[in-house]
């Protein structure tokens, strides 16, 4: 398939019924299909959208293309869930087929209200010279699944002083009012989030400008959120093209959390507690999407991909996947993140850390700690000992370095192949780290710092192997349940 702007915008309708289930067949060959993380059946995924729980379930949706590894005319797919793990398809939720957003149903948020749930999103539009559009939309969604989009979009275009750039409302509620972060930009190019707020969920009214640092806005803020976790509010946001003299980072764009006193609506005013930080320090997390969840949690969900890079899948017409669903919480004005509880009911018979654990099933998962001032190295492979994940551990200068370069599939080279985080220093070092057949995800000392990353070795891993003082280790490795 060649991909220009005519396959990539091609109406859904106009594909010959036989692409998808043929695409299908061959995305589930992939020896690197993930057995627990969401992915899609075909084609591209990206941002999650819409998580919420309603109707005594959670919901969740996710940015598609389905008809081929590449960023194309967007849908949104939903998928549904009891316990945050196993996840059934309900299939194409909001499709891209109205004039409001013909060239994609892009990145929005939903909100429990009444017996429905309230969806927006941002309709994509391009014109005949191919100049942008964005309407912010908003959707309703019964307890039978079936969306139905309000018409005309609940706003209509960016405030004057902003560009069509304007995009991923986020959805919450205040004292039974209304309010929509969106991402935008200012005609200057400078990145910004603006407030909206609703009394009814159908005129929304724009409040501000939030009053984001300078330094801290790229040419372009995607996906900015808002959650509150023990009265704090936490916010989370993707600024392209931030300096890497604000932020140290290394991947394309980063995805930045920053965690406030306050968040003051009426003025559109949020104070900063700490200092911004990466919310994942590996290789692949962007357009995170949190929420605060009615059972008091503050849950969130990554998109494990990002933008404008190959992965060894696009050869198999399928890219990216969901990271699993984290619980955040805050100690001392840090941001912690870690897997949700209900992962823990994967773990099959546990075994201890030995120096060489065999017989894993692809998808499996260590914990152990680390004694002050020890190091230990781990190696993630299949019974092929040239090729590995190699994880290095050094609990004298607080390091934890992930190198993907001895794959044997490299991939987004450009952007470096180690990424390393920084904990305490000659302290114990505790690791949680999961691996399901092509992802890793890392949580470092509680989930202090996570680092996350695709990796793509010649088939499912089934080894761990550690070396170094390995009696400076004590912990457990646990298969997962298929
Ligand atoms: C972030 C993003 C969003 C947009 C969506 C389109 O990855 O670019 O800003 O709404 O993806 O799929």
């Amino acid at each position: 398939m060649i991909w220009n702007r005519e396959t990539r915008y091609t109406p859904y309708n106009a594909w010959p019924k036989s692409t998808l289930p043929t695409l299908e067949a061959q995305v589930a060959q992939s020896k690197w299909r993930m057995q627990h993380h969401l992915q899609p059946t075909s084609g591209l995924l990206n941002d999650p959208n819409g998580f919420s729980y309603f109707n005594h379930q959670w919901h969740l949706f996710y940015q598609v293309f389905p008809y081929g590894p590449v960023h194309g005319l967007k849908a949104w797919q939903h998928v549904t869930s009891k316990d945050l793990i196993h996840w059934h398809d309900e299939g194409l939720a909001i499709q891209p087929d109205s004039k409001y957003d013909s060239h994609g149903a892009y990145t929005g948020t939903a909100l429990p209200v009444g017996d429905r749930l309230f969806i927006m999103y941002t309709g994509n539009v391009r014109d005949a010279d191919w100049n942008r559009h964005s309407y912010q939309i908003g959707a309703w969604m019964g307890p039978d699944n079936q969306v139905e989009k309000v018409t005309p979009p609940v706003i209509d275009a960016a405030p004057a002083g902003y560009t069509t750039s304007f995009r991923d409302p986020y959805l919450f509620e205040r004292d039974g009012q209304y309010y929509a972060l969106i991402g935008a930009q200012t005609t200057t190019e400078v990145g910004a989030v603006l407030l909206y707020h609703s009394a009814d969920l159908q005129q929304w009214d724009f409040q501000g400008e939030l009053n984001l640092p300078a330094s801290l806005r790229g040419f372009m803020v995607e996906c900015p959120n808002v959650v509150e976790i023990d009265g704090q509010p936490v916010l989370i946001f993707c600024p392209q093209g931030l300096p890497q003299a604000t932020l140290a980072y290394e991947n394309i764009y980063p995805n930045v959390s920053l965690v406030g006193q306050s968040f003051d609506l009426d003025q559109v005013n949020f104070t900063p507690a700490g200092a911004p930080t990466q919310l994942d320090a590996g290789f692949d997390v962007y357009a995170t999407e949190a929420f605060n969840a009615p059972d008091g949690r503050a849950l969130a969900v990554s998109w494990i991909g990002l933008p404008e890079i190959a992965y060894p899948t696009d050869a198999e017409n399928w890219a990216h996947g969901l990271s699993l669903v984290k619980e955040l919480t805050l100690k001392d004005n840090h941001l912690y993140q870690n897997p949700v509880a209900e992962t823990a009911q994967l773990r099959a018979t546990p075994q201890p850390v030995q120096a060489k654990v065999n017989d894993l099933t692809g998808a499996f998962e260590t914990e152990f700690t680390l004694a002050a001032d020890e190091q230990i190295r781990l190696k993630v492979m299949t019974a092929d000992a040239d090729h590995y994940l190699l994880v290095d551990l050094d609990a004298q200068a607080g390091t934890v370095t992930i190198d993907r370069s001895h794959t044997g599939r490299p991939f987004g080279e450009k952007y470096g192949q180690i990424r390393r985080a920084q904990v305490q220093p000659h302290a114990e070092l505790k690791l949680r780290l999961i691996i399901d057949v092509s992802v890793f995800e890392c949580y470092i000392n509680n989930g202090y710092t996570t680092m996350t990353g695709r990796f793509f070795l010649d088939d499912a891993p089934t080894q761990l192997q550690l070396a170094g003082n390995v009696a400076a280790v004590t912990g457990t490795v646990w298969n997962w349940l298929k």
